[in-house]
C-alpha cells in the first residue's frame, strides 16, 4: 500500500493511501493503543455511502462507535456546529486516548479537527478524507478551523491528525464539480514543484483519470508528498509553505469579489493561477511557454482561466484586503518554470492591474 509519511518530530503521521481502504481501518488502528470508544463525524450523505463500512470495521476491531451527522455545506463550519459535537463528546464520555474520526470532505474535516484539538485540550484525530480537495489537501497539514460571520476560517490552530488514510475509491460518487476542486489544487502542485505531476495531467483528462485507478493513485500520492514535503519543513506557515498560496491571492480576490457564489474555490484557483503566471512573464520570471503550457492544462479539466461578469476594480481592491499580504505589499507566489515557484513582494502595481484586465477579457 502506498503511504506518504509527515516528519515532524513527535506528531509525526503516515498518510495511507488504499483503494477500498476504509474497511481496512479498523484493523489499521490496532496498534496504535486508542481507548474503545470513538466518534466519527460525518454528514448524511457521506454517511449513506461509507458510514456502513467505517462503523462495521471499527465495531470488528472493538471500538464502542458512534456516528454523529452534521449538514452538508460550507455555511455549517460554526461554533454552534462545534457545540453540538462537545454535547455528543461529553454524552459519550469521550477522553483524552478516545479517537475522534472526520468522515467526508474539507467541511467535516476541519471542524472535526477544530473539535479534536479543542476537546479535553486535544483528543487523536484521524481524517478519512473523500472528496479529492480533501485528499490531496485539506486533510494533510494540520490546519484546523471553523469560520466567523467576518472571515472564513478565523478560529482554529494547527493541530495534527495521528494518521490520514485515503480511500479513493470514494470518489467514485463525487460529483465533477467537486472533481474539479480538488484538481485545481493538484495543478498547483504540479507548478510549484513537479513538474513529472504536470505532465501526468497534461497528458489525460477528467474522464479518462476517472476511470484510470493508477493514474488517479498517482497524482494523490505525488500531491500528498508535496504538502507533507513543505508542512514537514514549515509547519506554521511562516515561509516555505506559503508557496501553496499559488494562485490564491488572485483567486480569493476573485471568490470574494463573486461573493463566494459565482466561482467555486476551485475555479477561482484555476484563474488565479493563470494570473500569477501572467505576472511571473511580465515581471521576466517565465517565458510565454510556461504561461500557456499553465492555462492549456487548466481548460484541458474545463477549468476557467479567466473571469467575467466581475468588476476588475472591485477585484483589485479585494486582493489588497487579502489576508496574505505583507504590511500593505503582496507576497505574490510566482512560476519561474514548470516545477519552481518563488516569493516575491516587488511586483508593480501597474503590472498587477495590467494582468486583471487581461484575466476579464
Ligand atoms: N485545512 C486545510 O488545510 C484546508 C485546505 C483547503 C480547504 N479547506 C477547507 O475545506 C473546505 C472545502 O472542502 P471540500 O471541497 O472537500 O468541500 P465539502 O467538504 O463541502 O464537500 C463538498 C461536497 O461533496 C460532498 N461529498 C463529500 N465526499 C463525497 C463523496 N465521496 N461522494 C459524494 N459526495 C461527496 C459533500 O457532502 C459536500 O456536499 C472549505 O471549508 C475549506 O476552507 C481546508
Ligand atoms: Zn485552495
Amino acid at each position: 500500500m502506498p503511504s506518504v509519511f509527515v516528519e515532524l518530530g513527535s506528531s509525526s503521521y503516515s498518510i495511507d493511501i488504499a483503494w477500498q481502504g476504509l474497511g481496512g481501518l479498523g484493523e489499521r488502528l490496532q496498534k496504535m493503543s486508542f481507548n474503545p470508544t470513538a466518534l466519527v463525524v460525518t454528514n448524511p450523505l457521506i454517511n449513506r455511502h461509507y458510514g456502513h463500512t467505517v462503523l462495521q470495521s471499527l465495531q470488528a476491531a472493538g471500538f464502542r462507535t458512534v456516528i454523529a451527522e452534521i449538514p452538508a455545506g460550507e455555511e455549517i463550519k460554526t461554533l454552534r456546529t462545534a457545540m453540538g459535537l462537545y454535547d455528543r463528546a461529553v454524552e459519550l464520555g469521550l477522553d483524552r486516548r478516545s479517537p475522534i474520526f472526520a468522515l467526508g470532505g474539507g467541511v467535516v474535516g476541519d471542524i472535526t479537527g477544530f473539535i479534536a484539538a479543542t476537546y479535553m485540550r486535544g483528543i487523536p484525530f484521524i481524517q478519512l478524507p473523500t472528496t479529492l480537495l480533501a485528499q490531496v489537501d485539506s486533510s494533510v497539514g494540520g490546519k484546523v478551523a471553523v469560520n466567523h460571520p467576518q472571515g472564513k476560517n478565523l478560529i482554529g490552530a494547527f493541530y495534527q491528525p495521528k494518521l490520514v488514510l485515503i480511500d479513493p475509491a470514494t470518489l467514485e460518487t463525487l460529483p465533477v464539480r467537486e472533481w474539479l476542486s480538488g484538481l485545481a489544487e493538484v495543478i498547483k502542485y504540479g507548478v510549484i514543484r513537479d513538474e513529472s505531476l504536470f505532465d501526468l495531467l497534461s497528458g489525460t483528462e477528467l474522464a479518462a483519470l476517472r476511470q484510470d485507478k493508477a493514474s488517479l493513485m498517482k497524482i494523490i500520492q505525488k500531491s500528498c508528498a508535496i504538502k507533507a514535503e513543505v508542512v514537514a519543513a514549515d509547519e506554521k506557515e511562516t515561509g516555505l509553505r506559503m508557496i501553496l498560496n499559488f494562485g490564491h491571492t488572485i483567486g480569493h480576490a476573485i471568490e470574494s469579489a463573486g461573493a463566494y457564489t459565482k466561482y467555486t474555490h476551485g475555479e477561482a484557483v484555476a484563474i488565479g493561477m493563470a494570473g500569477a503566471a501572467k505576472l511571473a512573464w511580465r515581471i521576466g520570471w517565465c517565458g510565454e511557454r510556461v504561461c500557456n503550457a499553465i492555462e492549456k492544462t487548466i481548460l484541458r479539466y474545463g477549468l476557467p482561466v479567466r473571469f467575467s461578469g466581475l468588476d476588475t476594480s472591485l477585484v483589485e481592491g479585494r486582493l489588497y484586503h487579502d489576508k496574505k499580504k505583507e504590511g500593505d505589499k503582496i507576497r505574490w507566489v510566482l512560476p519561474k518554470g514548470i516545477g519552481t515557484v518563488d516569493m516575491t513582494t516587488d511586483v508593480p502595481g501597474s503590472a498587477v492591474r495590467a494582468v486583471l484586465a487581461e484575466l476579464a477579457g
